[in-house]
């Protein structure tokens, strides 16, 4: 008998051995819809073999499910897989061959729609949707994307990555909503709503928070690797999200890939139980990330063996495993560490306690299938919610002499070039390539909203060749010209091409920046496992920008991309630059649209990008003696500037503001209400997104130069003036003190009201007593 048919055998038998028959299982209360979760989730529980209990708390995966069925043993909690609903409806027919059919869960990442399946609604990434710092755009487009989610079977999305980000050269950066606490924790709580709030279970959306914690504050930005980072930090910055994400009632939560200051995230009692279940009292469960109890033992090595990796995990407090090609890794050895007493049943039921109350959440035992012809994608309305996205998550960094918008008097014949110019890098990280009609590439979109000029198109080539070297190295022009259709990168074919056609245009529109299309795993320059210790654009880039530069020809270069690029050459000599970030399907009409004026920029950076990668950590918050030193020689503070600064984001309107409504003096317990006045001074309607940054003067240990404590959108119409209210608690001015006890401390605190970390309009002192 083999080793893995001879341990199903005896999975079987235990199962089997150890319960009641078939006959005698009591579905009358854990069925019984009117009753109470936890009611039935313990009906359930008590009925439940060792064998079975453990299988809930593991996972399996869609690539393993031809050997799964060969083995015929079928009593997990969930599945990883991406399919469409015939399929996902097979998968689950498999749980009812158990003998209590629990249903599985089924989840996948579905991070700004259902980007692994084709023809799928494709939102902004969260980066992107962090720039448009507009919550109801958030949770609006959460909801529509749960929508087509579980529309297609799936109940669970590993989503909303709310890691925050020190280190630009960080691959995931675009998988969260950037740098900043109280943003990504306004953003998390929209988005966690938007999935799972639903009066009917079956269309919620269980979500998943990632990665508990510090993933973004890695060493050399690499994903996996060590974060030593405080406990101070990491209360005051960077669990912030996850406790917000947690009141907004956040499901299930994915610890990282990395240690922190050298416990792995999976095996840290303190961090998963103590903190997070127990002190923020996170009711849901913990899903491991990709093999990461696992890694215990492959990665970290703080564990000798399998066994060893899940004792130090399970009893940390994680609750289910990611994920087993069979029972040998994760059912056998932990049944066995039960049986010796190593593990506690305790924390066993606590763990399927959790797992079963979701799946009774989501109305899993009352359906578990999808109607194959109820799934419904892609409206029109869930594209137009798209397309609104897009508009407001593009950020206008640069526009010297008002290039833009283009005046189409003057610049009637346009070269758009670069290599993101005409490919699906729009979509970004977390997407698989997508029909061509349902994508809006930069050049298509700029086709159609052109009114009346003549688009000439250059192809650059790929930002990373698709062919070998020593093929693209080729002088041969001919040859050159023929690679550019297989997939070669920048050459001087290309370069020379892009060059010629400007000469015979009157502006360029270069598409350059990243990709990150998950499909395309070998040929991404960020994303997942995808790091780079370099913040420049990737290979010939800036070759490409430069040669155009030198034709005379005014040139906007436009930017694709997940996280932080910056090369100084481009920033001090193109007049236009524009972030786009990962716009989604429409990316390229939203730009084209902000390109003639039809759409008024009104992004914002949610995250500092640093003029080089040296600067790195350039988050804005750093301690005043960061601040006020800086780098350079002489100690000028201005060599320590980023190249654009959080909050960053031009418009094609004016905004002033005014008329600071603010009383002085505030008890600990009382709320700070304070108003002002923005204006539209300029001729076009805008929005405007004024953020409110509080510093505290002084206190017992060190607090950053400014944190952003509220913000909020507003649409003026051209010479409008509204008034905008804000209200901050005082005990959100509190810092982590000397015994680690969030503190308000009394003192003076400058409240200052502006467009970006570094555009303050408003300021007034302000003291707590
Ligand atoms: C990633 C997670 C992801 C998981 C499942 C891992 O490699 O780190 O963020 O949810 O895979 O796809």
């Amino acid at each position: 008998m083999k080793i893995t048919t001879y341990i199903f055998a005896c999975i079987a038998s235990l199962s089997f051995n150890s319960c009641t028959s078939e006959k005698t299982i009591d579905t009358s209360v854990y069925m019984d819809i009117n009753r109470p979760v936890e009611e039935r989730v313990e009906a359930l529980l008590k009925q439940m073999t060792l064998t079975e209990k453990i299988g809930q708390m593991d996972m399996v995966s869609e690539w393993d499910k031809d050997a799964i069925i060969k083995n015929g043993y079928y009593d997990f909690g969930a599945w990883i897989a991406g399919m469409e609903p015939e399929e996902t409806n097979k998968i689950q027919a498999l749980s009812e061959k158990t003998r209590l059919k629990i249903p599985y869960l089924i989840g996948m990442d579905a991070a700004h729609g259902y980007g692994t399946l084709s023809g799928r609604t494709i939102f902004p990434t969260s980066i992107s949707m962090a720039a448009t710092f507009n919550r109801n755009l958030v949770k609006k487009a959460a909801k529509t994307a749960a929508g087509e989610i579980r529309s297609a079977g799936t109940h669970w999305t590993f989503a909303p990555c709310v890691d925050i980000v020190y280190d630009a050269r960080w691959g995931r950066t675009g998988e969260t909503y950037g740098e900043d606490p109280y943003l990504s924790s306004e953003l998390v709580k929209q988005a966690i709503r938007g999935l799972q709030e639903n009066a009917d279970p079956q269309k919620r959306v269980a979500a998943s928070m990632k990665h508990l914690a510090a993933g973004g504050a890695s060493v050399g930005g690499v994903n996996h690797a060590s974060a030593d980072i405080s406990e101070r930090s990491l209360r005051s910055y960077i669990l912030p999200p996850f406790k917000a994400g947690i009141e907004a009632g956040c499901m299930t939560i994915m610890p990282g890939h990395n240690d922190i200051g050298g416990i792995p995230a999976h095996a840290s009692k303190w961090l998963l139980t103590d903190i997070v279940k127990n002190e923020f009292g996170f009711k849901g469960f913990y899903v491991s990330d990709m093999m990461d109890m696992d890694n215990l033992k492959t990665l970290h090595f703080t564990a000798e063996n399998q066994k060893d990796a899940l004792r130090q995990s399970v009893n940390a407090g994680m609750d289910m495993h990611m994920y087993s090609p069979d029972t040998t890794q994760f059912i056998v050895p932990l049944t066995q560490l039960v049986q010796e007493g190593i593990v506690p049943i305790k924390r066993i039921d606590d763990a399927v306690r959790r797992i079963l109350k979701i799946k009774f959440e989501l109305g899993l035992f009352e359906n578990r299938y999808i109607d194959p012809d109820k799934d419904i994608y892609a409206t029109a309305e869930n594209r137009s919610l798209s397309l609104e996205a897009a508009r407001e998550c593009i950020v206008l960094l640069k526009n010297e002499n008002n290039l833009l918008p283009i005046d189409v008097q003057k610049y009637k014949r346009i070269l758009v070039t670069g290599p993101n110019a005409d490919n699906q890098s729009i979509l970004g990280d977390w997407s698989f390539f997508q029909p061509d009609s349902n994508v809006t590439t930069v050049l298509k979109g700029i086709r159609e909203v052109a009114p009346g000029i003549e688009v000439v198109y250059s192809n650059s080539g790929r930002i990373k060749a698709k062919i070998s070297k020593e093929k693209t190295n080729t002088t041969d022009p001919a040859l050159q010209k023929q690679l550019l259709t297989e997939g070669g990168g920048i050459s001087d074919y290309s370069i020379s091409d892009a060059v010629t056609k400007a000469k015979s245009c009157d502006l360029v529109v270069v598409v350059i920046g990243g990709y990150g299309i998950r499909s395309d795993w070998g040929l991404r320059t960020y994303g997942e496992s995808a790091d780079r210790p370099s913040i420049d654009f990737y290979g010939r880039q800036v070759e490409l920008v430069q040669a155009l530069q030198k034709t005379g020809k005014p040139v906007v270069a436009v930017i694709v991309n997940g996280k932080p690029l910056n090369n100084e050459w481009i920033s001090q000599n193109i007049p236009s630059i524009i972030d786009i970030w990962e716009p989604g399907m429409y990316g390229g009409k939203a730009l084209a649209e902000i390109l003639f004026g039809q759409v008024n920029p009104s992004g914002k950076l949610p995250i500092t990008i640093p003029k080089n990668v040296g600067q790195i950590p350039m988050y804005y918050y750093q301690s005043s003696s960061r601040y006020w030193t800086g780098y350079g020689l002489g100690s000028s503070r201005s060599d320590d500037q980023p190249a654009y600064c959080f909050g960053h984001g031009l418009s094609y309107t004016t905004f002033e503001y005014s008329d600071l409504k603010l009383d002085t003096v505030f008890s600990l317990k009382e709320d700070i209400q304070l108003s002002f006045k923005v204006k539209n001074t300029g001729n076009r309607t805008g929005k405007e997104t004024p953020l409110l940054f509080v510093h505290d003067c002084v206190s017992s240990v060190v607090t950053p130069v400014a944190l952003l404590k509220e913000f909020t959108k507003v649409e003026l119409e051209a010479g409008e003036e509204k008034t905008v209210h804000f209200t901050v608690p005082s005990s959100n001015l509190g810092l982590w003190n000397t015994e680690m006890k969030y503190t308000v401390e009394p003192g003076k605190f400058i409240f200052k009201i502006g467009r970006s970390f570094n555009d303050i309009r408003l300021e007034q002192d302000i003291f707590i007593q």
